[in-house]
């Protein structure tokens, strides 16, 4: 189920703190991260599989990077994801060690790839043209590869990674020989990895997948290659909508497990869940500026569109919307709730019944904390916003908001024009 929020005195209370209070004291919008929950989801996940096997979290920090969020997790003992040398320079300066990091590039350059290499991070490969690039430039380093299962899933077909003839990892009819020409290279080949999209909320697609990597590490045995890990990616699914059931991760855990410690040798399972972690742990608070009745629709136009979170606009994805102020009060119309960005496209959430907005009121968008900051961006020029954390019934700044003149910092204006 959806998680829910308490409520005192009909305002919504996150991390043992008021809605309100963290909306005045630190204006908005805000994303508000919820230390406990973080803390919660970390255990949850990594407390099922590891009942059943060695388990690595991996956590696929491209859900959401802020540095704050990044020092809970390492304190927790994850492991992280990176896809790019600016999440793992992220990561390394937020406490990480750099063999606690894996990383997954697609398409990525040798300037990359060196700077990855030096730095002693593992490298997940996804082609052959990247492996022979880096047996170039560091030919004994640790990797392993991602496959195409050929198996995919996920919330939106934009977010599904695994099916046959996807952009990312090594097909599946090049697998074997991939291997053998990676030993020859002089590689130290941990493992093996797939993942098969964002969001998934069935089981059966991880198992299609499990069946086909654990099929791969026993012909990859042949080769005289004993691998150390399965990792099984992200894409582990969490309820968006009131009523959703979630994905039963002890089920899934088991099942997967069961299935490697039967037919491999195969000691540890790497995982590298995003949104589990962190999407329900943070919540991001948008003022009320305006409302609008145009006849055959309500708008409740606040001040956060797709600049702030893009996921509606981007994917059509659904986040629960409530008002923080008027919590639990009775629901009397259809809204479609909206930003400030000058495109139709911009909204956060279309016909939701909500207690009659007024100006001044805080909206709560549900489910942010995962790919909701980090897809942020600048468009029609306002600056990023605010990211609290709350722990305890205490609010802490963990990122200011940028300012105008920071959006320019990169610009030139050439003299002839000065
Ligand atoms: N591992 C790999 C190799 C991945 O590509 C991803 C996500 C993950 C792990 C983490 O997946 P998660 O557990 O978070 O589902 N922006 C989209 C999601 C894109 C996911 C990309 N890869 C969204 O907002 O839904």
């Amino acid at each position: 189920m959806m998680r829910e929020f308490e409520s005192k005195d009909g305002v919504m209370m996150i991390g043992g703190k008021s809605a309100v209070e963290i909306a005045e004291e630190f204006g908005t919008p805000v994303y508000v991260i919820d230390e406990a929950r973080v803390r919660e989801n970390y255990r949850n996940i990594y407390g099922a599989f590891s009942r059943f096997m060695d388990t690595k979290i991996h956590y696929a920090c491209k859900a959401n990077t802020n540095l704050a969020l990044l020092r809970i997790l390492e304190q927790e003992g994850s492991g992280i994801d990176a896809v790019s040398i600016g999440e793992v320079k992220t990561c390394l300066k937020a406490g990480f060690t750099p063999d606690r990091i894996m990383y997954t590039g697609v398409n990525v350059s040798n300037q990359e790839l060196k700077e990855v290499a030096d730095l002693g991070v593992m490298i997940n490969l996804d082609s052959v043209s990247e492996m022979e690039r880096l047996a170039e430039i560091a030919p004994q380093h640790e990797i392993s590869f991602r496959i195409t299962p050929g198996v995919g899933s996920g919330h939106s077909a934009k977010v599904i990674t695994g099916s046959k003839g996807a952009k990312f990892g090594i097909p599946l009819d090049e697998v074997i020989n991939t291997y053998a020409r990676a030993k020859d290279l002089g590689f130290k080949i941990k493992g093996i990895h797939a993942h098969i999209g964002s969001g998934g909320q069935v089981v059966e697609p991880f198992m299609d997948m499990m069946e086909v990597l654990i099929n791969l590490v026993n012909e990859i045995k042949e080769l005289g290659i004993d691998l150390d890990f399965i990792d099984m990616g992200g894409g582990i699914g969490v309820p968006y909508r009131p009523q959703e059931e979630e994905m039963d991760v002890g089920e899934l855990a088991m099942n997967l497990t069961d299935m490697i410690q039967e037919e491999t040798d195969i000691k540890t399972i790497i995982l590298e869940p995003g949104r589990y972690i962190v999407c329900d742990a943070v919540v991001l608070l948008t003022g009320v500026n305006d409302v609008k009745d145009a006849g055959i629709k309500k708008y409740v136009g606040c001040d956060a569109g797709f600049n702030t979170l893009i996921r509606p606009a981007m994917y059509d994805s659904y986040h629960h919307v409530a008002l923080a102020n008027k919590f639990g009060k009775a629901c009397t119309q259809k809204y479609d709730v909206v930003g400030p960005i000058c495109e139709s496209g911009d909204y956060l959430a279309h016909d939701r019944v909500l207690p009659e907005p007024v100006e001044g009121d805080i909206v709560a968008v549900y489910n942010a904390g995962a790919y909701g900051f980090s897809m942020s961006s600048n468009y029609n020029s306002r600056p990023l916003c605010r990211e609290v954390l709350v722990n305890d019934g205490k609010a802490e700044l963990v990122r200011e908001a940028e300012t105008v003149e920071e959006m320019w910092r990169h610009q030139i204006i050439p003299e002839r024009l000065a």
